[in-house]
């Protein structure tokens, strides 16, 4: 029997290649190597969106996205989290055993706080509806981002303080935490990432990826434009780009021009992908996915329940 993975995602808005190569290819090279769920945590988000027709867009294009770099809806059961409403329930039967101090120690609460997010109890809470998001289903691994690594912790001790409480009935996952491919730069040389608007988006058009690539910052000191051949080199091998770059030595605009190409290139399939899945096969693969995460959910609830003396 393959063991079980489960992971989650808010919607964070357009991704770019750094997503792609640190987070969304590890996840898509792994997951058929055990019985995956893929979660769009809706009802978190609703600690920071309010916007009902921004949510409905946003779940709608995380599942897009997913399945655009190749996420095979029938290997991975997607689904959203509030088809499932098992997740409430055992997420209160979670803060019913931690305590207000143990939360408190949380670095994502904190920095969220300090950050302008309004201190609400759904965010002082957050860690114990992602404990029961993992719970609930037996996942033994949990891929995330290193700042989830706590999360992960929380809901270890979650599954103690349950199995201490009652008995023996959450297993305790373990984080997989996906580094490996290292950082990718973004055009400025420093790591790609929304914030520091120096990013290549993953979906982006020819004209887009043109536009990102004419903007990447060189310095005209060496023959070798060193934050273009950085982002080529995470496309093609140093065997492959050596006789391009000894071609074109010094020679920058012919150099971005063949990295524009190879991106696009490689963009082109994800992108093509994406446009072509509609809303309405979105709204399907949620469906067909609600389904199959119910089945574990409410068998592992009902136990549950039993477990803990509501169940008559
Ligand atoms: P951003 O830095 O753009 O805000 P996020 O923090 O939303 O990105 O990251 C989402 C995921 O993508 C995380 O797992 C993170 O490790 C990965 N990631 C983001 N930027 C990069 C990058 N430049 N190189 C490798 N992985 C990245
Ligand atoms: N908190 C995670 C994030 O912000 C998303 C998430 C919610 C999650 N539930 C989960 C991740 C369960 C893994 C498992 O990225």
């Amino acid at each position: 029997m393959k063991k079980r993975l489960l992971t989650g995602l808010q919607s964070s808005g357009t991704l770019h290649i750094g997503n792609y190569f640190g987070a969304l290819k590890p996840f898509v090279d792994n997951y058929q190597n055990y019985e995956s769920f893929l979660m769009v945590a809706d009802l978190h988000s609703l600690t920071t969106v309010r916007d009902a027709a921004l949510l409905r867009q946003n779940i709608i294009d995380v599942v897009k996205d997913y399945i655009a770099v190749g996420v095979d809806p029938k290997e991975a059961v997607i689904f959203k989290q509030s088809d499932v409403p098992e997740h409430t329930e055992l997420a209160w039967i979670f803060e019913c055993l931690v305590t207000v101090p143990f939360l408190m120690q949380g670095h994502a609460y904190k920095d969220k706080v300090a950050k302008g997010i309004e201190a609400t109890a759904g965010l002082f809470n957050y860690p114990m509806l992602m404990a029961a998001d993992i719970l609930l289903y037996d996942a033994e691994v949990v891929p995330v981002g290193e700042d989830q690594r706590q999360h992960i912790e929380y809901a270890r001790e979650a599954a103690n303080k349950f199995n201490l409480a009652y008995s023996e009935t959450f297993l305790p996952p373990q984080e997989l935490i996906l580094t490996g491919v290292g950082i990718v730069p973004g055009t400025d040389g420093e790591k790609m990432s929304k914030s520091y608007k120096n990013t290549i988006p993953l979906f982006g058009t020819k004209e887009e990826i043109e536009k990102a690539v004419m903007g990447i910052v060189t310095d005209s000191s060496g023959e070798r434009p060193e934050n273009v051949y950085a982002i080529h080199r995470i496309l093609k091998s140093e065997a492959e780009l050596a006789p391009l770059y000894e071609e074109h030595k010094g020679k920058y605009k012919n150099l971005k021009d063949a990295l524009a190409a190879d991106l696009d290139a490689f963009i082109a399939p994800m992108r093509e992908k994406r446009a072509s899945i509609t809303d309405a096969e979105v709204k399907a693969i949620l469906e067909d996915g609600a389904k199959r995460a119910r089945t574990h959910a409410t068998e592992k609830m009902q136990r549950v329940r039993e477990i803990i003396g509501i169940s008559l």
